[in-house]
């Protein structure tokens, strides 16, 4: 996208509660499953968007979370309701680039990322990621997967070319592998999760988006797109969407 596409792009973003599916539930059932952490666990969230994740994680863990992104507005935004949610103390949002991470090495005990992994790369982020956790740590990431080998054509299409990367269960286990990860479980993000705190809001704000930019068919033609994904994520909601994956550091 060009700089003008973006800026259509944030003026619908920078208004929804989440930059992609998730939910609270969702948050906890894959905490939930991740064993042996310290009481007050270290927690990295990568690319936290307004980190509906990130206060939930505060909240759940007992422990202080750093959570990072590159786009600003997100991380005020976030700032400003943790401070409104009394949970301050507990989170630190700083703007940094997931490929450039300025910690110490095994500084945390666990590396959050609900879908934002896919912006480096799957692969590619996890190296990344993995320096800066202690051995025997977690990563808890959702990513983007294909659900079925065949997957019809306007699936392929779409993913072709929002994420030519992307692949299934198994090949981003190996991945995981490859870069010095052990599985240790995975579950798929619920069909709900892709409405309730994403498409649905994402849908209210396309509709006040289109009245303020009538007349430029530039951000018309940003928001056209974004409904036709809705349309067919909800169309074929079977042959790809998210998959939450949890590994531990070997
Ligand atoms: C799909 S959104 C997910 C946001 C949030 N985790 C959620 O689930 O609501 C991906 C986020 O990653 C951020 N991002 C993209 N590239 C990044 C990078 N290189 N380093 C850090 N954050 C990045 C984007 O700004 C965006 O907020």
């Amino acid at each position: 996208m060009n700089d003008r596409e973006w800026e259509y792009f944030f003026a619908v973003f920078d208004h929804l509660p989440r930059g992609g599916p998730g939910s609270n539930a969702t948050t906890r059932k894959a905490f939930r499953r991740i064993t042996s952490l310290p009481a007050r666990p270290k927690i990295l969230d990568v690319g936290c968007g307004p980190g509906m994740q990130t206060q939930e994680l505060a909240r759940i863990s007992g422990g202080r979370v750093t959570a990072i992104d590159i786009h600003q507005p997100f991380l005020d935004r976030l700032t400003e309701e943790a401070s409104r949610m009394g949970l301050s103390g507990r989170i630190k949002a700083v703007n940094m680039d997931m490929s450039k991470l300025a910690f110490p090495d095994r500084s945390f005990d666990l590396v959050w990322a609900e879908g934002s992994l896919y912006s480096v790369g799957f692969e590619s982020a996890l190296r990344h990621v993995r320096k800066v956790l202690k051995k025997g740590g977690f990563v808890a990431a959702s990513e983007a997967v294909l659900f079925k080998k065949d997957v019809p054509d306007e699936v392929r299409a779409f993913w072709e070319k929002e994420y030519p990367d992307i692949t299934d269960v198994q090949d981003c286990f190996r991945r995981a592998e490859r870069t010095g990860f052990s599985p240790v479980s995975h579950f798929r993000v619920p069909k709900r999760d892709w409405f309730t705190h994403f498409y649905n809001p994402l849908r209210t704000r396309l509709a006040e988006v289109r009245a303020e930019y009538r007349a430029v068919p530039e951000a018309l033609a940003v928001f056209d797109n974004l409904e036709r994904e809705i349309e067919s994520y909800n169309k074929f909601s079977d042959y790809s969407g998210y998959e939450f994956f949890l590994m531990r550091k070997d």
